[in-house]
């Protein structure tokens, strides 16, 4: 593997069981460091992918070869009810065999990262759905992996809220240096977050088309570039749809 690369995909295909390909003859690369964007249509195998990249489930033909074990994210935060928003972050840590300590400190560290430096003691249930998962990105950080693989973390969430935790998203990511794949079926987000937007087509999932994204930070959602390029690619995504009856 080319020390240049995060991940590189060579002829991957998913079936399960006897059912048709859900996904067929991926072929991709990404560097390290760098930040793309998998965008699909529902049900076109985008979960499956990063399933797969995260180990979590196993290719029926092709290979994966990954510089670290990635980190993934999923839509719902998915923490421990029962633990406070710092003891979430905790027990990442001490997975890794970190001391009391250090862990308690390091979990505040992180928190303040994803501003929620406040909020150590407090239970899931009373903070927000878009504090829930800015906890779930502080637990993600906190396995310490380059690569941060994301499951439409942000798609239960309202405009502002997912406006906000887009720019801490990238703050974090220029800071880190982490390598990131987020998989959205929002065209929108792919072109404010990714450097890089692949398309993917539905039955079977493949890449069809991708783009260089070369707008300058900060990029606005709302911003005309960013408008123009999303309805660009939103033209090819609905052909794919229509093309899928
Ligand atoms: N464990 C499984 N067993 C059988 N079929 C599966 C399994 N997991 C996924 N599939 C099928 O694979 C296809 C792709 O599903 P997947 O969840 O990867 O889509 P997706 O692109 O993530 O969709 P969404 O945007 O709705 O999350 C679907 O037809 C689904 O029914
Ligand atoms: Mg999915």
């Amino acid at each position: 593997m080319s020390i240049s690369y995060a991940l590189e995909v060579e002829n991957l295909s998913k079936r399960f069981g006897e059912e048709p390909f859900v996904i067929e003859g991926l072929d991709f690369q990404v560097k390290k460091g760098e930040f793309i964007c998998l965008l699909g249509a529902s049900g076109c195998g985008k979960s499956t992918l990063l399933n797969i990249l995260a180990d979590l489930d196993s290719p029926s033909v092709g290979t994966v070869r990954v510089a670290d074990r990635p980190t993934l994210m999923f839509q719902d935060a998915s923490l421990m009810p029962w633990l406070t928003a710092g003891q979430n972050v905790e027990l990442a840590l001490r997975i890794k065999g970190i001391g009391k300590e250090q862990r308690r400190n390091r979990a505040q560290e992180l928190l303040e990262l994803v501003h929620l430096g406040s909020a150590f003691d407090k239970r899931p249930h009373e903070l927000s759905g878009g504090m829930r998962q800015r906890v779930s990105i502080a637990r993600a950080l906190a396995q310490e992996k380059s690569i941060l693989l994301m499951d439409e973390p942000f798609a239960a969430l309202d405009a502002i809220t997912r406006d906000f935790l887009h720019e801490e998203l990238i703050g974090i990511w220029k800071r880190t240096g982490l390598t990131v794949v987020f998989v959205t079926h929002n065209v929108r987000e792919a072109v404010r977050l990714g450097q890089r937007v692949i398309l993917m087509s539905s039955k079977p999932g493949r890449f069809i088309k991708e783009w260089d994204i070369n707008l300058t930070e900060p990029r606005r959602i709302d911003a005309p570039e960013v408008a123009t390029l999303a309805s660009e690619i939103t033209d090819h995504l609905r052909n794919e749809i229509k093309r899928h009856g």
